[in-house]
């Protein structure tokens, strides 16, 4: 029998990985320079954390979650989201005590059995950043800033950023009800989705990806006619911050995310050269979840991107293609004796900080040598007894063709410059 990964998940093979750990740390760095630190909380938790936070109702608690009873009967979940972990953290370690703006990053892989397709996975990988304790504008433009602020660090550009505000308790439930009426109107002709959401979430059936039902509902009341005073003035502010740093975005205000925390601001950044899947990141403000789960009123906001559709737009515009790391040095063995000696050489190059790499497989010089260059070490040099009794290599530079003696003291230095 054998084994096969599961629908949905993906093996990250070399050299992919070099491309991830390098958009990891471009990603990292854009954190740090904005003050952000990492947090890492467990890959599941208690089930009920996730309907509390994302909702009964939305499509990921209802149908997605990777939910299962341990050998103690509790329901655990792996997280399909970072946010709720990181409230749930936030709360628990007290963080807001020691400082009242907490600004914390995450990179993990999140699960949600959706159906799989380009770019849509059941383990999939998010980078993203919480910032709690600022009610505040300005919060919600650095969010948005530092979200973009990835993309342009790897040279992508082509993107669109949309921005809308989905309100507050005061004024959605006004807005829903309206929204709702109308909706009922038009409702057998709706796909079987909308019509459901109709009386649970009327706000999704906006965001339905159901073209019928987008055209349906093209001249619907939208929230953004509807905010109170607050909210308004609100989105306003973050709308002025955006263009003050020379930010690009759209008002769509149909844009309602599928997670019930969101309050006033929530955005997407979307890219044309993903297929149907083609949001980046998305993200919002969330001012009333941390009381929601229990702690203090506590206002913040955060965005979270897809690793795996990052990674798809950076291979089609043929970005990042040579990152795998190569050996400095391949030191081949001309004859049996010269094996051990070739073996400590190459564990002292390596303890001097030279990538170094031999034989391994009792090869033929002919073989060694073509694996030298297989494995597109910088240097090759075979060792055997006239080398050893002279206490020299002869390196050979595979770049440019040319070679010198060292002594083998030297080695090390000489491979350092
Ligand atoms: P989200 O929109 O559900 O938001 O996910 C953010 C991003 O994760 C999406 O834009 C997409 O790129 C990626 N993503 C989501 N599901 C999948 C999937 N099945 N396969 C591949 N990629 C996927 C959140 O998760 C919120 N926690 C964002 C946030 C943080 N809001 C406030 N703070």
């Amino acid at each position: 029998m054998t084994f096969k990964s599961i629908r949905g998940t993906k093996d990250i093979l070399p050299p992919e990985t070099a491309r991830w750990q390098h958009v990891e740390s471009v990603v990292r760095a854009v954190f740090h320079r904005y003050n952000y630190k990492e947090i890492r909380t467990p890959i599941f938790e208690q089930t009920s954390l996730f309907a509390r936070s994302i909702g009964e109702l939305t499509d990921i608690v209802g149908k997605e979650m990777y939910t299962f009873t341990d050998r103690s009967d509790d329901s655990l979940t792996l997280k399909p989201e970072g946010t709720a972990s990181v409230i749930r953290s936030f709360i628990q370690n007290n963080l807001g005590e020691a400082q009242p703006l907490v600004k914390v990053y995450y990179i993990s892989p999140m699960f949600r059995q959706e159906r799989p397709q380009a770019g849509r996975l059941r383990q999939f990988h998010q980078f993203g950043a919480e910032a709690i304790g600022s009610p505040f504008a300005e919060a919600d433009a650095e969010i948005i800033a530092m979200t973009i602020e990835v993309y342009r660090q790897l040279s992508l550009t082509n993107y669109a950023l949309k921005i809308n505000s989905v309100g507050c308790e005061k004024c959605r439930p006004r807005y829903k009800e309206i929204l709702q009426t109308e909706l009922r109107k038009i409702a057998p002709q709706l796909s079987p989705e909308s019509q459901r959401r109709i009386e649970q979430n009327p706000m999704r059936v906006l965001d339905s990806k159901n073209e019928d039902d987008l055209r349906l509902t093209s001249s619907m009341p939208l929230i953004t006619n509807y905010l109170c005073e607050e909210c308004s003035s609100h989105f306003e502010k973050v709308k002025s911050f955006l263009s003050s740093l020379g930010i690009s975005y759209v008002v769509d205000g149909r844009l309602v995310r599928g997670l019930d925390y969101y309050t006033k601001t929530a955005f997407e950044l979307t890219s044309s050269e993903l297929g149907s899947q083609d949001a980046l990141a998305g993200g919002g403000r969330y001012d009333l979840l941390a009381q929601e789960l229990g702690g203090k009123p506590t206002p913040g906001i955060g965005f979270a991107a897809g690793f795996e559709r990052l990674m798809m737009v950076i291979e089609k515009k043929g970005l990042l293609n040579d990152l795998d790391v190569h050996p400095t040095i391949f030191l081949a063995a001309a004859d049996e004796t010269s094996r051990s000696w070739v073996l400590e050489k190459t564990m002292e190059l390596r303890s001097h900080g030279i990538a170094a790499e031999t034989d391994f497989l009792h090869r033929s010089l002919k073989a060694q040598m073509r694996e030298a260059d297989r494995q597109r070490a910088a240097f090759v040099t075979v060792v055997g007894a006239e080398e050893l009794n002279k206490q020299a290599a002869v390196l050979k530079n595979l770049r440019v063709k040319n070679e010198r003696e060292v002594p083998f003291a030297d080695l090390a230095k000489v491979l350092s410059e």
